[in-house]
């Protein structure tokens, strides 16, 4: 599908279909959601505060009053949380025809390294790990639909790396680097997750997406509270996109037949806002070394966890 010049992309009649969008009980989420219950589709929305889970809920139903929305609990930091939402999903056999990961947190203006209860680096563990445990959780119906996994990256993913010896970013933290390498941990599992599907047959079809630069969504507080006024700021405002823009790229990647993974984001300047279009892919998170590399990483961890739960 082309890029479109202005304007929201016109998504296919999507009734009959049911897509999980984690992250939608605020910013970009709320309208990726809301672009999708527009075209007819049924929605799981898993938040981890229902009361702005209800209020994202409201907020899609004034443009799609007919929205069939299905809000359920979801704290992508704790891995408790993550296997009870699979569980259910599994046990009541929800067909999920789409998934998109889009929930993501960066604790910018904060210097201090956080760590969840799970004792995983919280970037690490919201905008990779719980996904990557969610997914892999949910693949017996993500195949039995032949899915298809929206991934919601980040212009940081192009511009960061792993420390694959120090993947927890233990070592010199900084926000924007935990960040930064959750995101290339993310886009590796991505690519990883499309290539097994095409190696075993899964049919489960894999896209990339980044918003650009969203300047008001409630992501990065501290971030704008400190920057109010200042250059940096401008220039997001400037050239940056709204929240319902920025949901563009995720639901063009959501709606995209070809199986091959595709990357869609703003065509603007710099990739920070402008229409939705296939954008030039981040190569190194398409290797697929690292990505093999990665999975076996998360799976470890993820391993080494139930482990000490259970001892
Ligand atoms: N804004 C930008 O400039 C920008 C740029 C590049 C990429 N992105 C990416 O775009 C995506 C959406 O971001 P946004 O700008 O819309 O931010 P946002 O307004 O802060 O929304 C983030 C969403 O993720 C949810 N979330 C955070 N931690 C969670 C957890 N532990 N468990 C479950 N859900 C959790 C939030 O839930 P609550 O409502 O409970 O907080 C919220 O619904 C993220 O993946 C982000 O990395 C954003």
């Amino acid at each position: 599908m082309a890029s479109t010049p202005t304007g929201p992309i016109r998504l296919p009649d999507l009734r009959g279909r049911t897509a999980l969008v984690t992250g939608a009980s605020d910013g970009v989420g709320v309208e990726i959601a809301r672009g999708l219950a527009g075209a007819g589709a049924d929605l799981v929305l898993p938040v981890r505060n229902r009361d702005k889970g209800t209020r994202a809920a409201e907020s899609v139903w004034e443009t799609a009053p007919e929205a069939e929305i299905s809000l359920r609990d979801l704290d992508l930091a704790r891995l408790d949380s993550v296997r009870a939402l699979a569980e259910s999903l599994r046990a009541e056999r929800a067909p999920l025809d789409l998934v998109v990961l889009n929930a993501g947190i960066v604790l910018l203006g904060d210097p201090e390294r956080h760590v969840s209860d799970d004792g995983f680096e919280l970037h690490l563990q919201t905008n990779f790990l719980g996904h990557f445990a969610l997914t892999t959780a949910l693949l017996p119906l993500l195949r039995e639909r032949r899915a298809r996994i929206v991934v919601q990256l980040s212009l940081a993913a192009g511009v960061s790396r792993i420390a694959w010896d120090d993947l927890q970013t233990a070592r010199r933290y900084s926000a924007l680097r935990a960040y930064g390498a959750s995101k290339v941990a993310l886009g590796l599992f991505g690519y990883e997750l499309a290539r097994r599907s095409e190696a075993e047959g899964w049919g489960v079809v894999v896209h990339l997406s980044h918003p650009g630069v969203v300047p008001d969504t409630g992501i990065a507080p501290a971030m704008r509270a400190r920057d109010r006024g200042g250059p940096g700021r401008a220039l997001a405002e400037r050239l940056g996109n709204t929240p319902a823009q920025a949901a563009q790229p995720a639901l063009l990647a959501a709606v995209t037949i070809d199986p091959a993974p595709g990357f869609f984001g703003p065509t603007g300047v710099l990739h920070f806002g402008g229409p939705a279009g296939p954008v030039p892919r981040y190569r190194r998170l398409a290797d697929p070394d690292a990505g093999g590399r990665l999975w076996a990483a998360a799976e470890e961890l993820l391993r080494d966890r139930a482990d000490a739960v259970r001892a």
